[in-house]
């Protein structure tokens, strides 16, 4: 049996960042399936990007390609720009921009490095919700927004080696709920998803070296690691009608990993 379609509310638009690959790429796919019309941003690779295009076009839907570095105001501002030109004003976002940790420890941390990840994870989301917020507020009614910040399960599990990008995560989990209690009376949601191992570029070593995949697998309760498509799946939902009161919450989908910690203690 053919699983049901998410729909969305009509005249929706969406941005969704880093959407040239990994779950960005899943997530932009899958709007862009639903008929919703998806301007998607890349950072380096136009022809990944390109493709998603083509894949939403190819089976009948509307979309865009930006390159934008989401830690640039003017980048962020011309991305919103394009989008309202293109398809109307933007009511989904979802940022999916981001680095991973460098595993660098603190007294070896340049702040250059420091500042690259917080740009990305934090600045980023910072100014396309921004934007995203003052872009409706010139919109006709009913607004509808809807804001999918993607986290990680070290929003709140910590680790050596991780300050740059478990900070920005705790950052952006505050973020998150901050524009939750502010957004509300203007009818926008903005919850998060905080995944544990997915298998992306962002784990690519896992996917290069079939032994540390094994191991890392191993120690997810469920068996193995999540897909970007299992975490697209529940971005739609949050950002769909179906998730309407849902606001200022964060779901973790980690197959039980970030359960796991002080077992046997
Ligand atoms: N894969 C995982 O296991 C995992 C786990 C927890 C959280 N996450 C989070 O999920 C999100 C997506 O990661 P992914 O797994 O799809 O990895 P990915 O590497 O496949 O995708 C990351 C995307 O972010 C883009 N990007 C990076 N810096 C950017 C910048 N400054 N401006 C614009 N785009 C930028 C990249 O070009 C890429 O498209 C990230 O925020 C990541 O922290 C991933």
């Amino acid at each position: 049996m053919t699983p049901p379609t998410m729909t969305f509310r009509p005249a929706s638009v969406a941005i969704v960042t880093g959407g040239e690959s990994g779950i960005g790429r899943a997530t932009a796919i899958k709007l862009g399936r639903a008929g919703v019309p998806v301007v998607l941003t890349y950072f380096k690779d136009a022809d990944a990007a390109d493709a998603v295009v083509a894949e939403i076009t190819h089976a009948g839907g509307q979309a865009a390609a930006i390159a934008a570095d989401v830690g640039d105001e003017a980048a962020v501002e011309s991305l919103f720009d394009l989008a309202e030109r293109r398809f109307g004003p933007v009511n989904l976002l979802v940022n999916s921009a981001g680095l991973n940790m460098t595993g660098v420890m603190i007294e070896d941390m340049a702040l250059a490095q420091f500042d690259r990840l917080i740009r990305a994870d934090l600045y980023g989301p910072f100014l396309t919700c921004r934007r995203l917020v003052r872009g409706l507020a010139s919109a006709a009614p009913p607004h509808d927004g809807r804001i999918v910040n993607i986290s990680s399960i070290h929003e709140n599990a910590p680790r050596p080696g991780g300050v740059d990008y478990d900070a920005a995560k705790g950052g952006l989990a505050q973020l998150t709920r901050t524009l939750a209690l502010e957004l509300a009376p203007k009818a926008i949601a903005v919850n998060g998803v905080a995944p544990g191992m997915i298998l992306t570029p962002m784990n690519q070593s896992a996917l290069d070296h079939p032994d540390e995949l094994r191991r890392k697998q191993a120690a997810i309760p469920w068996g193995r690691a999540g897909t970007p498509e299992e975490v697209a799946d529940l971005v739609l939902f949050l950002l769909s009608p179906l998730a309407d009161y849902i606001t200022g919450t964060t779901v973790t989908i980690d197959g039980a990993l970030s359960l796991t910690v002080a077992q046997g203690a």
